[in-house]
């Protein structure tokens, strides 16, 4: 079990399945999940995507960390962030925010402190953010944390009815730790 960390406004902790309510305000919200490469999803399958959590952060080796994003202080879920391993000394990620709650810094305060803890901690070189073409906030927060663009994915995500491109975002180790 991962024990809390916190960057200047906000604190990463495990998922618990009490979250599930919380979580289900996020993803079963058109306005987050327009920009995601998934639709809406019901109260149902938001509980079981945190029961589904809980048992994957009990995996060893762990190659995945899907962290609840909460203000400092305060524990109530109020985002996610996902750190996943892939390729060598890779890692995916992704976050989002209750809609209530965008434009006060909070994802690019968790996002930040993820990506720390990814790097100093879990040892990766390379972490990359697939972002929809029109999801400007999403990435304002890669580019503000120092991500640069890569490239367009095509038809990378079949989201809301339809094929969508993503542009990749990439930050490596030695970047991040000038920062
Ligand atoms: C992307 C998201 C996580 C940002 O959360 P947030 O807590 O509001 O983010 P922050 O407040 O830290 O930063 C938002 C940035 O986007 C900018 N922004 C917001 N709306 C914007 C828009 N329409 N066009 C351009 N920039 C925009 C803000 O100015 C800010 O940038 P700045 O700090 O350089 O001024 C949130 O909008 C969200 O959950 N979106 C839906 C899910 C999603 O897209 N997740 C990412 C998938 S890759």
């Amino acid at each position: 079990m991962l024990k809390p960390f916190s960057g200047n406004k906000t604190s990463l902790r495990e998922i618990v399945s009490s979250d599930g309510p919380a979580l289900f305000k996020i993803v079963g919200d058109d306005r987050v999940t327009k920009f995601m490469s998934f639709d809406s999803r019901s109260r149902e399958v938001a509980q079981k995507s945190a029961d589904d959590a809980v048992e994957r952060a009990r995996k060893t080796p762990r190659t995945e960390y899907y962290l609840a994003i909460t203000r400092v202080g305060d524990d109530e879920l109020i985002g996610t962030c996902r750190i996943a391993f892939s390729g060598v000394q890779a890692a995916k990620l992704g976050y989002m925010v209750a809609a209530d709650h965008w434009g006060n810094g909070y994802a690019t305060d968790a996002v930040s402190a993820i990506l720390d803890f990814a790097f100093r901690q879990l040892d990766r070189h390379r972490i990359t953010a697939a972002i929809g073409p029109e999801n400007f906030a999403s990435q304002a927060v890669a580019k503000r944390l120092g991500f640069s663009r890569e490239g367009v994915l095509r038809d990378h995500v079949f989201t809301n009815g339809a094929w969508r491109d993503s542009v990749l975002f990439s930050i490596l180790r030695h970047e991040w730790l000038k920062v």
